[in-house]
């Protein structure tokens, strides 16, 4: 199959089945959030994917009906809800790969980082019962805000002496999964053919794509390139003020968190080459502990950072100007755990 960006090139599933080498292996998922907006739609592609054999979905609330649905579809992957705390442990246990979009949405008007007051206590509550019940787990991250919800994870895991940086991964491919549309859309390319990384973190400036970086290569003015990145980094907001306050984007981030799931997978399945782009402990920014590059995927979950290539001028200026936000909303995380107001 062909690589784009040493991952192969979408749609996964239908790209990968045909590879003789793929490994199917028991794999539980459990989905901390299943009954929500992303929840649902996600709960749905895992219940598709061939990768996945158990899937147990925990909620607050509604998610008994929904796991009551999802376990008449006739895919082979074993359903079960949970709810309420008691459940949760149930839930957890021995699950591979454990995916929370647990939290609040935003609202028109409001910016990622004002869903912390909420959102940074319901992660770090499940985070607790992961390093109860799943502490070797690969989990991955989708509520936001992820530059602050990562690091939350990152010290309540390591509080509890179960911190492996190779197993905490903030999803931040619905950033690439636009950059890939948006391009493919401006240059009229083939959809499944185009990938571009993008960098940094999941909120404002802090995402940037590298479209010097884009397979296959494309150019832009430098009016062409701010409104792309621009468009890119936008996109998240474009949907809020669409849905009017009943949201935030959840389909889309189904179908990218399906997608860095299957990776995650399939690395944890010993298949090589599988590359994403995501929000980990790093070292690449020598000024922030955490930040998204591409990542090699393997059966302990990230196997390595990679670097993130030669940047152009514009690019080069963005990352610069994206670091004290990034560092902020990072610390901010930190705080939260490790000295709590
Ligand atoms: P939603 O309100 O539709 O669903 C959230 C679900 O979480 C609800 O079903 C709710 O009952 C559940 N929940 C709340 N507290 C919980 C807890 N303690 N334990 C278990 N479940 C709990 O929201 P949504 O649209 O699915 O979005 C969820 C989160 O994902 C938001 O924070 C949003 O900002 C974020 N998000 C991130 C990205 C990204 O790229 N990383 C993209 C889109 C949305
Ligand atoms: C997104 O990028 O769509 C998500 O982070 C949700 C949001 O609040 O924009």
């Amino acid at each position: 199959a062909r690589q784009v960006n040493g991952r192969t090139a979408a749609p996964a599933v239908a790209v990968r089945a045909s590879r003789r080498s793929l490994r199917c292996e028991a794999r539980k998922v459990a989905l901390l959030g299943a009954a929500g907006g992303i929840g649902q739609p996600l709960a749905l592609l895992l219940k598709m994917n061939k990768f996945v054999t158990e899937l147990a979905l925990y909620d607050i609330g509604n998610v008994v009906g929904v796991a009551a649905d999802l376990s008449h579809c006739n895919t082979p992957v074993k359903v079960a809800g949970y709810t309420g705390p008691e459940e949760l442990g149930a839930c957890l246990k021995g699950a591979d790969l454990v995916v929370i979009p647990a939290g609040v949405p935003r609202k028109p008007g409001m910016t990622r980082d004002d869903l912390f007051n909420t959102n940074a206590g319901i992660v770090k509550g499940l985070i607790e019962a992961v390093a109860k019940h799943a502490p070797q787990a690969v989990i991955e991250i989708i509520t936001n805000p992820v530059n602050s919800t990562v690091p939350i994870a990152a010290e309540t895991l390591k509080a509890l002496g179960v911190y492996d940086p190779k197993k905490l991964i903030g999803v931040s491919s619905l950033d690439i999964v636009r950059a890939n549309t948006f391009v493919s859309e401006a240059r009229g390319l083939d959809m499944k053919d185009v990938d571009v990384p993008v960098i940094g973190g999941h909120a404002g400036a802090t995402i940037l794509p590298l479209l010097s970086q884009t397979t296959p290569a494309v150019t832009f003015t430098d009016a062409e390139k701010k409104a792309m990145t621009d468009k890119i980094q936008n996109a998240g907001t474009v949907v809020v003020e669409a849905k009017a306050g009943k949201g935030s984007a959840t389909l889309s981030m189904a179908y990218a968190a399906a997608r860095m799931a299957e990776s995650t997978l399939l690395g944890l399945n010993g298949e090589p080459n599988i590359y994403e782009c995501a929000f980990v402990a790093s070292e690449v920014v020598p000024e922030v502990p955490y930040f998204a590059t591409k990542v090699l995927l393997g059966p302990q979950g990230v196997a390595k950072v990679m670097g993130m290539g030669e940047l152009d001028s514009f690019e080069k200026a963005a990352l610069q100007a994206m670091i004290p936000q990034l560092k902020g909303e990072i610390q901010k995380g930190i705080d939260f755990v490790k000295n709590p107001p």
